[in-house]
């Protein structure tokens, strides 16, 4: 792994996922939207930026000539399909064998055998009618977008963020096949350590094909589990 694009970079989890991959020492190519250019003053010099919509398909195939790796963040906003554009770009455009890292939430299932709490099944309902209703948000676009990732025959991860906090990193989360799993139940992870388990999936083939839920490694959950063993 020499040189990654990260889609998306402009975002909170984009730059925690910036300074990850320059701290490992590759080459990194970052793509934000125009008016987001400026959020990544900090790593001016050290970043190539394209700016441009994650969507535009010009725009992805610029930015992910000759990466090795590709860190995408899916994001639900609006109702132009968006994530599905994204997530499309970058599976036509980035170049083959190269690693393909996508984020999203617990509430994309790979093969429909989580097991959801009420809470969340209530917020998705909620919020994906509210905001679907209000023209500003589509789960299901992130959904569909998640969809054509599995399809394809790319070497891809989707890694499935638990509700998220900010702070210090506490190290690599945890992770499991399925949300409902005990290990999981604290349902909290550090952005900065979903930011770190994006980097480190790059250079890890056991997460080839796999959507991993992850939450943080000191949470009471994995705590627990641990102390089970
Ligand atoms: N927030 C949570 O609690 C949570 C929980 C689980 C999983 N996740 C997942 O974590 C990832 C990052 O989420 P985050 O909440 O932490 O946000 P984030 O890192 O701040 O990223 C937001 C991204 O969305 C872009 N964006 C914002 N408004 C937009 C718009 N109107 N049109 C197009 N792009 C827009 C931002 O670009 P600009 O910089 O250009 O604005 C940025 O790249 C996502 O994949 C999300 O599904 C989040």
């Amino acid at each position: 792994m020499n040189k990654v694009c990260i889609v998306g970079a402009s975002g909170k989890l984009g730059q925690y996922m910036v300074q990850h991959a320059l701290d490992r020492g590759y080459e990194v190519v970052g793509v934000c939207r125009p008016q987001s250019v400026g959020k990544l003053e900090p790593f001016k010099g050290r970043i190539t930026i394209v700016p441009g919509a994650t969507n535009d398909r010009e725009v992805i195939e610029k930015a992910v000539a000759g990466c090795d790796g590709v860190l995408t963040v899916l994001v639900p906003w609006g109702v132009q399909q968006y994530a599905t554009g994204t997530a499309q770009a970058v599976l036509d455009h980035a170049k083959p064998g190269a690693r393909l890292v996508f984020s999203c939430g617990w509430h994309i299932s790979r093969d429909g055998q989580d097991i959801y709490s009420w809470k969340l099944r209530t917020f998705v309902k909620v919020f994906g009618s509210l905001a679907r209703l209000l023209r500003f948000a589509d789960l299901d676009d992130q959904v569909e977008a998640c969809r054509r990732v599995f399809a394809s025959g790319r070497r891809w991860t989707v890694v499935r963020g638990s509700d998220l906090e900010e702070g210090e990193s506490q190290g690599l989360p945890v992770w499991s096949r399925h949300v409902g799993d005990p290990i999981l139940a604290s349902n909290i992870t550090r952005r900065v350590d979903f930011a770190l388990f994006m980097v480190a999936a790059l250079e890890d083939e056991a997460l080839v094909q796999e959507a991993p839920a992850i939450v943080g490694c000191q949470t009471p959950s994995v705590l627990a589990a641990g102390a089970e063993r």
